[in-house]
C-alpha cells in the first residue's frame, strides 16, 4: 500500500455506466494505458442498462481505445478484454444488485472501486442499491462532476453519500486534478526558492485565469443548456486551479494537508460579486441540437474574485472561461507590479513592462517567463523577452489526467479528489453568477468572447493566451 493510501489498494473496479459516453472517451483509454504500464491488474466488471452481450462489451471497448489510443497493441487490447465482463440490468431492478454481489464474491473481492460513469440524478439510486446488497461495506464509490447544481444540491448529495459511505470512501473527480500541469502549479510554487518571496500581494498586481475552447457544445447541447459554463468548468477546473495557485505551502504531501490548504484559500473568498460578472454565449448556440431557441444559459463567463487573506487581500484575481473562443488554452498569468521608474524616466525612454509568470496548463503545457531585458544601443531603454520551456520537450511525454486519477482511485490514494468541504465552498463562491438572469452578451465564434467581459477587470485588459 502507498504510503499516501487512506484506503487499501482494490481488487475490483466496477464500472457503472460502462456503455456510455464518458467510458468510451476516458476510461476505456485510461484502462488501456494502466493494463500497458502493468499497474491494472483486477478484474473490471461492467454495469450497464443497454441490451449487451460480455462480447459486445469488449468489442465496444476494443474500438473505443482504436478510436482514441494512437497505434495500440493489440496484445495489450486482448489482456485487457479478458479481465472485462458485463453485468447487465436495469438499476432499479434487485437482480442487477444481486448479480454483481455474487460476481464479486466469485472473484473474493473485499475492496472494489464502484466508478459512477453515469449521469448525477442516477448516483444516489446507484449507492443506495449498492448498500442494500452490503456492497457499501467492502468499497468505495468514485463520482464524476457535476458534483450538485448549487450548494444546496451538493450538501443534499454529500447527505445521501454519506449515508452509504463515510467521507474517506468517496472520491469525487475533477480531472483538471489529475492533470501534470496543475499538479505541476504546487511543485513550480514551492520548489523554486526564487518565487515563494514574491508570491504574495506586495509584487503580485493582479492574476487572471482563462479556460478557453474552441469547441462548441458538440452534441452535448441539451446537458450543456441545463449547466452553462459556471457549473460546467468554472465553479470545479477553474476554481481548483486558483486554489493551488493562491494556497500557502501544505506541511506534507498527504491529502488531508493539501486539501486543507484549498480550504483556507476558499474561505477567504467572498462570493463573487454580481457587479463583476458577466456572461455571453456564442452565436449559433441556440440552433445547436438539444439547445432551447430562447436559451438564456452562458457559454463564456468572466468574473473577478478576491482572497481576503495576508497574502492576497486587494489582490483582483480575474476569471474567464468559454466555448467557440480563438483558441484552445488554460492559462494562469500572474501579473507582477512595475518597477520604480526614475532610471529610465530620466533616459526619456519607454517605461519597462510589467514581468509575467505565464503557467500554460493546457496541451502545450509548460510555463513563460516575460522579463524585461536591455534593448540595444546606445539608451538604457529595455524591452520585453520571454523565457519559456515547454514541459513535453523538457521533461518528456506525461499520463493522461484519467490513468493518473483511475491509478490513484485503485490505489486508495485521495489527494487529486475534491473534498466534501471544498466543493461546497466553492458552489457558495459562484453562486452569485448562478443566480444571475443577466443578459447573456452575444459574440461570434473564434472571438475572445463578448466586448463586455473587459468590465470586470479594474481598467485592465486579458491577457491573450501564448499558443
Ligand atoms: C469537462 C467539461 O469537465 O472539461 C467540458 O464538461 C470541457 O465541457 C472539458 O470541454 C475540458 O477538459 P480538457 O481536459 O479538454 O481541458
Amino acid at each position: 500500500m502507498s504510503e499516501l493510501a487512506t484506503q487499501p489498494t482494490a481488487d475490483a473496479l466496477v464500472l457503472f455506466g460502462a456503455t456510455g459516453d464518458l467510458a468510451k472517451r476516458k476510461l476505456f483509454p485510461a484502462l488501456y494505458e494502466l493494463e500497458r504500464h502493468g499497474s491494472l491488474t483486477v478484474p473490471v466488471i461492467g454495469v450497464a442498462r443497454s441490451d449487451w452481450t460480455d462480447a459486445g462489451f469488449r468489442e465496444h471497448c476494443e474500438e473505443s481505445i482504436r478510436q482514441h489510443v494512437e497505434d495500440p497493441d493489440d496484445g495489450v487490447i486482448t489482456r485487457l478484454q479478458k479481465r472485462m465482463d458485463l453485468i447487465q440490468g436495469d438499476y432499479a431492478d434487485k437482480a442487477t444488485w444481486s448479480n454483481l454481489r455474487k460476481k464479486l464474491d466469485r472473484v473474493h473481492s473485499a475492496h472494489a472501486v464502484y466508478y459512477m460513469a453515469i449521469p448525477p440524478l442516477m448516483f444516489p439510486t446507484v449507492a443506495e442499491q449498492l448498500a442494500s446488497v452490503g456492497l457499501n461495506e467492502r468499497g468505495r464509490i468514485v463520482v464524476e462532476k457535476p458534483f450538485g447544481r448549487d450548494l444546496p444540491s451538493a450538501e443534499e448529495l454529500n447527505r445521501t453519500l454519506h449515508s452509504v459511505f463515510p467521507e474517506e470512501r468517496i472520491f469525487r473527480i475533477d480531472h483538471y486534478l489529475g492533470k501534470e500541469s496543475v499538479e505541476d502549479l504546487l511543485v513550480f510554487r514551492f520548489s523554486n526558492a526564487l518565487l515563494e518571496p514574491v508570491w504574495k500581494r506586495n509584487y503580485v498586481r493582479s492574476v487572471q485565469i482563462t479556460m478557453s475552447e474552441t469547441i462548441g457544445v458538440e452534441g452535448r447541447g441539451s446537458f450543456y443548456d441545463s449547466v452553462g459554463a459556471v457549473r460546467d468548468v468554472m465553479q470545479n477546473h477553474l476554481l481548483q486551479v486558483l486554489s493551488l495557485v493562491a494556497m500557502e505551502p501544505p506541511v506534507g504531501p498527504e491529502s488531508k494537508y493539501l486539501q486543507d490548504e484549498k480550504a483556507k484559500v476558499f474561505a477567504a473568498m467572498p462570493a463573487m460579486d454580481p457587479q463583476r460578472i458577466v456572461r455571453g454565449q456564442y452565436v449559433g448556440y441556440r440552433d445547436e441540437p438539444g439547445v432551447a431557441t430562447d436559451s438564456n444559459v452562458e457559454t463564456f463567463v468572466a468574473a473577478r474574485l478576491e482572497i481576503d487573506s495576508w497574502r492576497w487581500a486587494g489582490v483582483p484575481w480575474y476569471i474567464r472561461c468559454g466555448k467557440g473562443l480563438a483558441a484552445n488554452a488554460t492559462e494562469v498569468v500572474v501579473e507582477f507590479r512595475e518597477p520604480p521608474r526614475l532610471l529610465f524616466d530620466e533616459a526619456g525612454g519607454p517605461r519597462p513592462e510589467r514581468n509575467l509568470v505565464r503557467l500554460r496548463l493546457g496541451n502545450d503545457d509548460g510555463v513563460t517567463f516575460t522579463l524585461q531585458a536591455k534593448t540595444p544601443g546606445q539608451e538604457l531603454d529595455s524591452q520585453a523577452v520571454d523565457v519559456s520551456v515547454d514541459f513535453a520537450a523538457a521533461l518528456g511525454e506525461r499520463r493522461s489526467a484519467y490513468e493518473r486519477l483511475l491509478d490513484d482511485a485503485m490505489a486508495g490514494v485521495p489527494r487529486r479528489f475534491a473534498r466534501e468541504d471544498i466543493v461546497e465552498q466553492t458552489w457558495r463562491i459562484v453562486q452569485p453568477a448562478l443566480d444571475s438572469d443577466s443578459v447573456v452578451h452575444p459574440y461570434f465564434r473564434g472571438s475572445w468572447g463578448p466586448a463586455e467581459a473587459e468590465r470586470v477587470l479594474d481598467g485592465d485588459t486579458w491577457y491573450e493566451p501564448h499558443i
